[in-house]
Parts: structure tokens; C-alpha cells; sequence
């Protein structure tokens, strides 16, 4: 069996750059590997804390699922699932609440921060916390185990949860006899934090994201309202800046030379953005044409989901047996 590669992702928001080029993008190149096998699915249950109802639910998920797909991913070759539709993964989610101490979901990072915000404020310590957000670790260790996973591609913030899935891997193996594949993150350190609009990181969270398919009018003013320093139109700039990123992120090798050049002959902020906006447009374009295609044909994309559940079921209730066996229940 080829090694698994495994990742999931939240709906909840609308897919921004920030999101594209820090996760989705490697993650569809590393699909393009046939030594693995990669199972990339939609984290919905894990969402459930964040989410204001069943609206957000369900436009996010829709969103997320069609931008998975205009980004390139192919379900020949990937299964991709909602983490909702493997029922299995509750099951086993239970099962490892009995080998994961509580000691442990105290030191999760997402919790810790509640907890510290909360005593910083002089509230109750868990005033906020839900059991949702408290076990959110033990729901990922049972996404991540449940299929047998050997590699969890995800950013820096997750490393802490991929360890958690392994340390809680160990104890199950520890307790019951070896079962449990034990997973290892792969961080991918070249992938730079993407900065949103006024130079803080892009997140939801700070409402400064450049939405991944916005139509090209709302591309344009978005990128038009870049912060950018008060020099002259003929003064030479620094490439130091949130735009001359952008620049690098949707430019081609000789385009970024040319906009460095003129960047140090003096180029007007005007004349870069309306640059920038044109190879940022060019190379979304034929995605967004994808996405928009997903959006109004939503029904193909949830029967390439089925298919993929499908499949995801057969291992989940393959490792579901093996679990019940070895804790004795069956
Ligand atoms: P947000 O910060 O907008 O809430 P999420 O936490 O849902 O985004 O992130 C989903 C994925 O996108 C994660 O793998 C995360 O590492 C990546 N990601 C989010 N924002 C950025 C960013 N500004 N730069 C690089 N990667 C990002
Ligand atoms: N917790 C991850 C995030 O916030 C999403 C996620 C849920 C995940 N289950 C996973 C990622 C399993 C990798 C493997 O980004």
C-alpha cells in the first residue's frame, strides 16, 4: 500500500490567497506524486465551534469544496470527503477519549489561549469554552488515524495537533497492542505567511483578505487599496512592501525582474497596482472560470464527494474493526 498523505481544512470562510498559496496549492502539487495516496477532505464538524449557524455552514463548505476543485484537485486521484459523511470518525473519536489524558487537551494551544485571555480579563477560566473546542485535537488524531495516515501536510499552527494525534496513537498502540498507524506532520517551511492588505498577516480573522475568487472589479479595487508608503510617482521604491509581494506570489520569473527594475528606476503606486492587478487576474482567471462553473453546477461536485465518502467509508470501517477487536467489543 502507497504511504498516506492526509489533510483537511475548515469551512469557515470564504477561501482567500492567504489560503490558496499557504496551504491548497502545495497541498495539489504534492497530489501530483503517485508514490502516495492522498485523502484531502472538508473539516465540517471541526468548523461547528466557529460558525454562527447552518448558513455560514453550508455557503462555506460550498465554497470550499468548489475551490478545491477549481484549484486542480483531481478526484481520480485524491479522495476527498466531508469529514461529516465517515461516521466512523466520531466512533473512533470516542474510543480515543479513553486514552488521551485531560492534562493533555490543557496544554492545546487553541485552549490555552481562551484559558489566558479569560484570566487576563479577570473571567471564570473556561468562561467560553465549549467541549467542542476543548477536544478538537482528539477529533483531528481521529481523522488522521482513521486512515491509517502516515504524512499531515499543514502549517505551523497544526504542528501541535499532529503531535497530539501521535502521542495519542502511542498510548492506544501502548495499551491495546500495535493498531494505530503513528502519523508525522510535514510542516512546509518555505511557504511564507501571505500579508493581507494593510501588512498584518491575511486572516478572516482581521478582515484584511483578498478573497481567492472575488470578480475582477472587486479584484481591482482590492488590490488598489493596498497600503503603500507616500513616496513621489518618479522616486524609486523599495520591494520591501505587501505589493511587491503579491508581485512575486502571481508573477512569472521575468515579470517579477522586469517589476523590480522598475521599481528602482521610480514607478508610480498607480501604474504598479494596475500592473500587479493584471498578472494577479491572469493567472486567477482560469480558476475562477472553474469555480464559478462548481458554484452554478454545485450537484457534480457533491456526486464527486459521494464517491470519494464512499471510498473513505471502506478504510474507515476497515480501521473501525481492527479498533474494536483490539479494545474487545467485539
Ligand atoms: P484564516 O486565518 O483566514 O482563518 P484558516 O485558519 O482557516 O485561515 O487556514 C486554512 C489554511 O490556510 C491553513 O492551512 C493555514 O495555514 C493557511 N493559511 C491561512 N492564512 C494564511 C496566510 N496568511 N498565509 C499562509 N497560509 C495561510
Ligand atoms: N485543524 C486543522 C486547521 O485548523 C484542520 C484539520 C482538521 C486537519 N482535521 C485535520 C488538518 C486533520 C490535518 C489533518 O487547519
Amino acid at each position: 500500500m502507497k504511504p498516506i498523505y492526509l489533510t483537511g481544512i475548515k469551512p469557515t470562510g470564504t477561501p482567500h490567497i492567504g489560503n490558496y498559496f499557504g496551504a491548497i496549492k502545495q497541498a495539489i502539487e504534492l497530489s501530483k506524486n503517485s508514490d502516495y495516496q492522498n485523502l484531502y477532505f472538508i473539516a465540517d464538524y471541526h468548523a461547528l465551534n466557529s460558525l454562527k449557524g447552518k448558513e455560514e455552514m453550508q455557503r462555506y463548505f460550498k465554497e470550499l469544496a468548489c475551490t478545491w476543485l477549481a484549484c486542480g484537485l483531481d478526484p481520480e486521484k485524491v479522495l476527498f470527503y466531508r469529514q461529516s459523511q465517515v461516521p466512523q470518525t466520531t466512533e473512533l473519536c470516542w474510543v480515543l477519549n479513553n486514552v488521551t489524558s485531560k492534562g493533555l487537551m490543557n496544554r492545546a494551544h487553541a485552549y490555552k489561549a481562551m484559558v489566558e485571555a479569560n484570566v487576563n480579563l479577570g473571567k471564570d477560566v473556561d468562561d467560553g469554552v465549549n467541549m467542542g473546542l476543548y477536544n478538537y485535537p482528539i477529533l483531528m488524531a481521529s481523522d488522521i488515524l482513521l486512515f491509517n495516515t502516515k504524512f499531515v501536510p499543514v502549517g505551523a499552527d497544526q504542528k501541535q495537533h499532529v503531535e497530539m494525534a501521535r502521542d495519542i496513537a502511542k498510548a492506544f498502540n501502548k495499551k491495546y497492542g500495535y493498531t494505530l498507524v503513528v502519523p508525522s506532520e510535514v510542516i512546509e517551511e518555505k511557504t511564507a505567511t501571505i500579508l493581507g492588505l494593510d501588512g498584518r498577516k491575511m486572516s478572516k480573522s482581521y478582515g484584511n483578505q483578498v478573497p481567492l475568487f472575488c470578480d475582477e472589479m472587486a479584484l481591482k479595487k482590492l488590490i488598489m487599496s493596498i497600503k503603500t508608503d507616500s513616496s513621489l510617482p518618479t522616486e524609486p521604491k523599495s520591494t520591501d512592501c505587501t505589493l511587491f509581494d503579491y508581485f512575486k506570489l502571481f508573477g512569472t520569473e521575468a515579470e517579477v525582474e522586469n517589476m523590480k527594475q522598475r521599481f528602482a528606476e521610480g514607478i508610480s503606486w498607480a501604474e504598479a497596482k494596475t500592473k500587479l492587478f493584471e498578472v494577479a487576474n491572469n493567472y486567477l482567471k482560469p480558476m475562477r472560470e472553474k469555480y464559478n462553473y462548481y458554484m452554478e453546477h454545485f450537484e457534480e461536485v457533491i456526486a464527486i464527494l459521494e464517491k470519494g465518502e464512499e471510498k473513505a467509508r471502506a478504510i474507515a470501517k476497515e480501521t473501525m474493526e481492527r479498533v474494536k477487536q483490539a479494545i474487545g467489543v467485539v
